[in-house]
């Protein structure tokens, strides 16, 4: 016969599975999600960066040194990622949008754009690692800045 105490434990341990499976399922969490004091997340960002941003956005992210003008193709160059840039100005929920949709993912009728979609290129997880990479590049005051940013999209 099952005790009664068993009964109870399975009970709980089901409970207990449900909860893990809940938090699991929960779906990425796209403000303040950037972790650019985690050494690790920033290594990997770092070598992503240079396979698929460096070629636009600058190896010293410095940008296309024409950043602010529209070429004759219509499409403006690459923006800077570092301080002098204006990345820095938009919160982590734009700036993983705009890297996995494009353009498109953050602006209505979003103009022609030479930014590529990640989507199906890079996973969420390297989305975030890049961008924690690229933040972790900018001055203290910058990132403290970021982060109130981020803090007033909560
Ligand atoms: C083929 C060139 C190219 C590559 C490669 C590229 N970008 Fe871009 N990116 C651009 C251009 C051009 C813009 C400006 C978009 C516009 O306004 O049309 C841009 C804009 C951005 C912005 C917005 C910056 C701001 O100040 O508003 C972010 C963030 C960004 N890129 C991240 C990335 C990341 C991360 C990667 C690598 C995973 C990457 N880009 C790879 C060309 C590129």
């Amino acid at each position: 016969m099952v005790s009664r105490k068993a009964i109870l434990l399975t009970g709980g341990l089901t409970l207990a599975g449900f909860a893990a499976a809940f938090v699991l399922a929960q779906p990425v969490q796209t403000v303040g999600i950037l972790t650019s004091d985690d050494a690790e997340v920033i290594a990997v960002g770092q070598s992503i960066y240079a396979d698929q941003c460096a070629a636009c956005h600058g190896a010293r992210l410095q940008g296309q040194p024409t950043w602010r003008i529209r070429g004759e193709d219509g499409l403006l160059p690459a923006p800077p990622h570092d301080a002098t840039g204006h990345t820095w100005h938009h919160d982590d929920e734009t700036l993983f949008t705009l890297t996995k949709y494009g353009l498109a993912g953050v602006i209505e009728n979003a103009p022609p754009s030479g930014m590529p979609v990640y989507d199906g290129v890079l996973s969420d997880d390297e989305i975030i690692a890049v961008l924690s990479f690229i933040k972790s590049t900018w001055p203290s005051d910058i990132r403290e800045h970021h982060d109130a940013l981020n803090a007033q999209s909560e």
